[in-house]
């Protein structure tokens, strides 16, 4: 299979039935062969940089119910929180004094933040920080008020896709949702020049090769900045309860071939992956990674934005994970950088 890494590696592409024989056929060889050749590509796009993004949990509430995910509107056992405003800016001010530049809003799809709520957060969070750029991750919207946040100066938007396959998009989400529509903001977020990420979970329930495939074509297609995958980890108050967790193995070797497919992408070694292995995320970056996206969200409601089953830096001990993650890249040869870090291609 070294053939078919060295193929996509120099092209920058594979067809359906290339990627289903490399995906299908690995050796652990060859996914030994991937993730040096992908560190590899790291390291000449980005040097020994990691680009570090404030990411800031601001609501679980949410409409949507999603069997994976442990914050689903069904979820009686979640305790629903809210931070206000003045609790966003706190977050932001600390993680400036940290060296941030760059906060991810991320919540559930929660319609008490209005487009006005959320245009006014922009706006003051700019004000404040004109020298920071600003990640939206806050779910399927309208093209207005993805326009809306877009005017109000927002940089960024950060929506999975979670599966591109629709028969399979339909056993991870109720019929409420589509596979479609998510493709749809997608490609809007991109027409209205956000610099789009778009992501899935490895190892879902009931995912196949074909499936796979199906994602790494529609992000070749797709072409977004940013990319934003990790292991499926199972939740015990979801209906995914029982369902086996993605791969450490496999989820390194997807970040190698996104890195090799698209060189320049922001690729995040996420905290899923950190969650399953003590050192996933030095390993994803290892394997391709070039991004990670420290917690700065108040520690009090850290535990009460649980996607999945074990999500570290939850307890007391995390409340300094920018500190944490400088000495994690460091022992592997990386340095954090205080800087935007916007997608460029040279
Ligand atoms: N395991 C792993 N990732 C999950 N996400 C949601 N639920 C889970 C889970 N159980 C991911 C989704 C979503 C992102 C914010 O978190 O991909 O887009
Ligand atoms: Fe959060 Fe290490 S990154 S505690």
């Amino acid at each position: 299979m070294k053939n078919l890494i060295d193929k996509l590696h120099q092209e920058n592409f594979l067809s359906a039935e290339e990627f289903h024989r490399l995906l299908a056929n690995r050796s652990q060889e060859d996914e030994e062969y991937a993730r040096n050749l992908a560190n590899q590509v790291r390291q000449q796009v980005h040097g020994n940089k990691i680009y570090v993004r404030g990411l800031i949990e601001f609501t679980n509430y949410c409409k949507n119910d999603c069997f994976y995910c442990g914050i689903r509107r069904s979820n009686r056992e979640a305790q629903r929180y809210r931070l206000t405003e003045e609790d966003i800016m706190t977050c932001c001010a600390e993680g400036y004094e940290l060296g941030f530049r760059t906060f991810v809003l991320q919540g559930g799809e929660d319609p008490f933040f209005t487009d006005e709520k959320i245009v006014h957060l922009i706006q003051e969070i700019k004000k404040k920080y004109p020298d920071c750029a600003l990640t939206l991750s806050i779910g399927e919207k309208s093209e207005e008020s993805y326009r809306a946040f877009r005017e109000a100066g927002a940089d960024r938007y950060l929506l999975r896709h979670e599966t591109a396959d629709p028969r399979h998009y339909r056993r991870l989400h109720p019929y409420e949702m589509s596979c479609e529509h998510r493709k749809n903001c997608l490609r809007t977020l991109k027409k209205l020049g956000f610099q789009t990420g778009a992501g899935f979970m490895v190892g879902s329930p009931l995912q196949t090769i074909d499936d796979l495939v199906e994602d790494f074509l529609f992000l070749k297609d797709l072409d977004p900045e940013m990319v934003g995958i990790g292991p499926f980890i199972p939740h015990k108050d979801t209906p995914f309860a029982e369902e086996r967790r993605g791969g450490l193995e496999d989820t390194l070797f997807y970040l190698a071939l996104l890195r090799l497919m698209l060189p320049y992408v922001l690729l995040p070694a996420t905290t899923a992956l950190g969650t399953i292995h003590p050192k996933g995320r030095e390993m994803g970056v290892l394997s391709g990674a070039n991004v990670v996206m420290p917690n700065l969200s108040p520690v009090s409601v850290r535990k009460k934005y649980m996607l999945y089953d074990g999500k570290i830096c939850t307890g007391d001990e995390s409340a300094q994970c920018r500190s944490c993650l400088s000495g994690r890249m460091q022992q592997i040869g990386c340095e954090i950088v205080t800087d935007r870090g916007d997608y460029k291609k040279k």
